[in-house]
């Protein structure tokens, strides 16, 4: 049978990870979260220090949103904590604390989709749902050669289909850990041990010879570039200086600090550059700085956008005259408590 083939080569097989030696379904969402996006090994940190400054759903729906994006700083798409951080607060002030415990509730949690209620119900309630991530495609697509291009609602449920026919309606939970590791350890995208695999005679792939043409990967969609010119302004004196300000709703990092920044629809060429910034930072700040040097250029990637960041550096003898109504001026050492997107923390660490 296939799930008992796995789950015995899981058992001997499978990684020890924490959130693996628990039945809570609180700490089971919160690696699942951490998870979605991020590799095993930087999300393995991020989960144990989220465990142990909210230990509990409570204390996350006690912390501030802005002390959330704090302890989630670096790990990129930041949505998910705020979405966290939402459904903590429903689940503490609305639900009296009690996680929910059906499919459906799960997955109406914020930030919780199809495979993340899957991987609660089984792993935290014993329930009989498939999760379907990038590892379980491959296997699935290999074993069974199915040409629908994974990834999108449709390929999910015929993917679904075959895997509740699969699934150990017994051991759900031990079930699915051990469909995702065997997709990520065995069954990998290129240069897979087919030989050596147990499902070498079942594998319809593998009988073709088509096992690294599977899985088909979505059209890819097309990832537009943004501009960002951000102004390093700063004084020293009475004391050393810096403007910051904080991004606002619908767009990315939302909540996140950043040093001032002037978005433009076409890159400025650089002969007009510290012209067109001249200005546009005497019209902020009321008066022209001493001094006003082009730093670097950054590139940031994120799924559908890549975005070009220039740094320019806007010395002032003192604070300026006046300042947008969003900048806030801080002391260097302030900076650090503040929750900073990681394209802005690079700049500064370069520096
Ligand atoms: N990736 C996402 N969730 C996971 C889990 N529970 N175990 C291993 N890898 C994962």
């Amino acid at each position: 049978m296939f799930s008992d083939k796995i789950i015995n080569w899981y058992t001997e097989n499978g990684r020890q990870l924490p959130w693996r030696d628990t039945d809570n379904p609180y700490y089971i969402w919160l690696s699942e979260i951490i998870l979605q996006q991020t590799r095993i090994e930087q999300g393995r940190s991020y989960y144990e220090r989220f465990v142990k400054e909210y230990p509990t759903v409570s204390h996350l729906a006690e912390a501030s949103e802005e002390q959330v994006l704090k302890s989630w700083q670096g790990l990129g798409y930041y949505s998910r904590a705020r979405n966290l951080h939402a459904a903590a607060r429903h689940i503490a002030f609305d639900l009296d604390g009690m996680f929910p415990s059906t499919y459906e509730d799960i997955l109406s949690l914020k930030g919780v989709g199809r495979y993340t209620a899957a991987a609660i119900a089984s792993f935290a309630f014993g329930l009989p749902y498939p999760v379907i991530d990038g590892n379980v495609y491959r296997l699935i697509a290999r074993l069974y050669r199915i040409y629908t291009p994974v990834g999108t609602s449709q390929a999910y449920n015929k993917f679904e289909q075959v895997l509740m026919q699969l699934i150990d309606r017994e051991r759900p939970g031990i079930f699915n850990q051990a469909i995702m590791d065997f997709g990520s350890m065995q069954c990998k995208p290129l240069g897979c041990d087919c030989t050596n695999c147990i499902f070498r005679q079942e594998c319809l792939a593998y009988r073709d010879g088509v096992v690294e043409e599977l899985p088909i990967r979505p059209q890819s969609v097309k990832v537009k570039e943004r501009y960002f010119y951000y102004f390093d302004i700063r004084w020293n004196v009475p004391r050393p200086t810096i403007v910051v300000q904080q991004r606002g709703e619908g767009d990315i990092w939302q909540g996140l600090y950043e040093l001032p920044l002037y978005e433009v629809e076409r890159p400025i060429g650089d002969s007009v550059l510290l012209e067109r910034l001249g200005e546009v930072l005497r019209t902020w700040m009321g008066e022209a700085p001493r001094n006003l040097t082009v730093g670097p250029c950054l590139t940031h990637k994120l799924t559908h956008r890549t975005i070009k960041a220039q740094f320019v550096q806007a010395f002032f003898d003192c604070k300026p005259t006046k300042m947008l109504e969003k900048m806030r001026a801080l002391e260097l050492s302030e900076l650090k408590s503040l929750p900073i997107s990681r394209l802005i923390d690079r700049y500064l660490s370069e520096l």
